[in-house]
């Protein structure tokens, strides 16, 4: 791994700048999460029906077409969140002129949050795609999932987008926690409802694949 990925901080390793330095350097379209078109997350947001002001918060959403998609279909209420500025920035470029809604950008680390995400309430959607998996400790698992739980309505929705079992065990150079809808549904607990789940075979921009499981849970309790 590149020498400057590795500058320490508290917890031993510092993500955030593993993450700036990846999209300062990388082209957007070439990265190896890079969807031109989000279509298993965006068929899991039509399946939940929301209105089109519901708030809906994208967890480490990088610089994902998400964006794009969320805007063309109209939502208003959109949060997007990561642990790098770099990130964020590319995610402006990506929206470039497309600015007929109300977006928040937060830069945080889900896995040790300040106010700002400390203070996320009734959430109707809780979005991640490949960013859970890359919280290989009990600490920074507990630390994500307290966060949704506090911030995800009754009856608000959570899709979990992460390698499956039979994933890679590694990206973008960091190890990966593989995760089945079982998993899943334990760090979330039983306020939480599985409503729908399957393997999707994603291709990289280099054309090499990488196994997903997609999850969609509803919040009961
Ligand atoms: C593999 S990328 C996926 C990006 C996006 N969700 C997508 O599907 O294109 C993982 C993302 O999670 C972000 N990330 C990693 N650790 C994070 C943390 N602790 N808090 C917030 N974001 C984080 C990274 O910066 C990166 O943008």
């Amino acid at each position: 791994m590149d020498e400057s990925f590795c500058r320490n901080s508290q917890s031993g390793y510092d993500f955030e700048a593993h993450w700036n330095n990846t999209y300062r350097k990388i082209p957007v379209n070439s990265l190896g999460w890079f969807e031109a078109e989000p279509k298993p997350t965006m068929e899991l947001i039509k399946r939940c029906n929301l209105p089109k002001d519901a708030l809906i918060f994208n967890a480490g959403i990088g610089a994902s077409t998400l964006i794009n998609e969320l805007i063309a279909a109209n939502y208003s209420n959109l949060i997007v969140n990561d642990i790098s500025a770099s990130a964020l920035v590319a995610l402006k470029q990506q929206i470039g002129n497309n600015k007929n809604t109300a977006i928040q950008f937060i830069v945080d680390d889900l896995t040790n949050p300040s106010e700002v995400l400390l203070k996320l309430k009734n959430v109707d959607l809780w979005n991640d795609r490949a960013v859970l998996h890359f919280f290989t400790t009990k600490e920074q698992q507990n630390a994500y999932f307290k966060l949704l739980k506090n911030a995800v309505k009754v009856e608000g929705y959570v899709i979990l987008a992460e390698f499956n079992l039979q994933g890679a065990k590694k990206c973008c150079g960091l190890d990966v926690v593989n995760y089945n809808e079982e998993m899943l549904q334990e760090n979330l607990g039983n306020d939480f409802k599985l409503l729908q789940s399957f393997n999707y075979t994603y291709t990289q921009p280099s054309g090499n694949t990488r196994e997903y499981i997609y999850t969609l849970f509803q919040r009961t309790a």
